[in-house]
């Protein structure tokens, strides 16, 4: 039994005042024995008082993005290391606007997932085609490519070490969602994907559902029999929008 997973994403959102008070406002909500499990991830700066909060709380945090060499270096990064330093548990993995505006390759967001796996870290790896991707026929090609190049060599004990987020890039902030059909018929083949190439460990993987994900539509994701869990943008800034999309769960 796989257990949902709904995660925020805050992306370049809030001060460490407005995150805190986000935080305290959730905490409240969410109250001790929550049916998913949640995550959310602040901005860099947020992140330790992020920590400090949580700590005793059913919600966990984690990073939206590092860098997986150890140290060096790299002016401006911060590194796998250093976040799993700070006691995150999750690591956003090639999101598609690290993909699309910051030019990431498959190989390096294949790095970053073998970092993070590697300092005890749950990646979530992101996956997703373009709109002219998907109208030219090639959603599968796109998908098992980023899949590939993300997992070659990765060994995993356990699968809820490991989570995918099939997040299209032309519903990402844009109000428009994929069709919950076409979100299922895409996380079956990822499920089916996993399962070749992990066997048995690949039941406990949970795939996501990302782009434009409201308390409005939640459910009908949701409830899908391939998709466990939500990786939310825009509506995870409003505590009460994001519990209302977990409690969809
Ligand atoms: P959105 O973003 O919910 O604002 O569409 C989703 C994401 O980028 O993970």
């Amino acid at each position: 039994m796989r257990v949902p997973i709904v995660a925020a994403n805050w992306k370049m959102h809030k001060t460490v005042s407005e995150a805190e008070a986000y935080l305290k406002r959730l905490v409240e909500l969410v109250g001790e024995k929550p049916p998913v499990e949640l995550v959310v991830f602040p901005s860099f700066t947020a992140i330790p008082m992020a920590g400090r909060l949580l700590s005793g709380t059913p919600i966990a945090w984690g990073a939206q993005n590092a860098h997986p060499e150890h140290q060096g270096a790299f002016t401006g990064e911060v590194s796998v290391a250093q976040v799993a330093d700070l006691g995150a548990r999750f690591l956003i993995c090639g999101h598609s606007e690290r993909r699309h505006l910051f030019g990431e390759s498959d190989a390096f967001v294949g790095a970053k997932v073998r970092a993070a796996l590697g300092h005890g870290l749950v990646p979530i790896l992101c996956v997703g085609e373009t709109l002219d991707e998907r109208r030219a026929g090639r959603a599968w090609a796109v998908v098992e490519r980023q899949l590939a190049a993300a997992l070659a060599g990765v060994a995993l004990a356990d699968g809820r070490n490991l989570v995918i987020a099939y997040e299209p890039v032309w519903a990402i902030g844009t109000g428009v969602p994929a069709r919950p059909e076409d979100a299922q018929a895409m996380a079956g083949r990822i499920r089916a994907w996993l399962q070749q190439a992990f066997g048995k460990v690949a039941e406990g993987i949970r795939i996501q559902y990302g782009g434009s994900v409201k308390p409005g539509n939640a459910r009908e994701f949701l409830a899908l029999p391939d998709i466990d869990g939500a990786l939310v943008g825009g509506a995870s800034l409003d505590p009460d929008e994001f519990w209302a999309i977990a409690r969809a769960a």
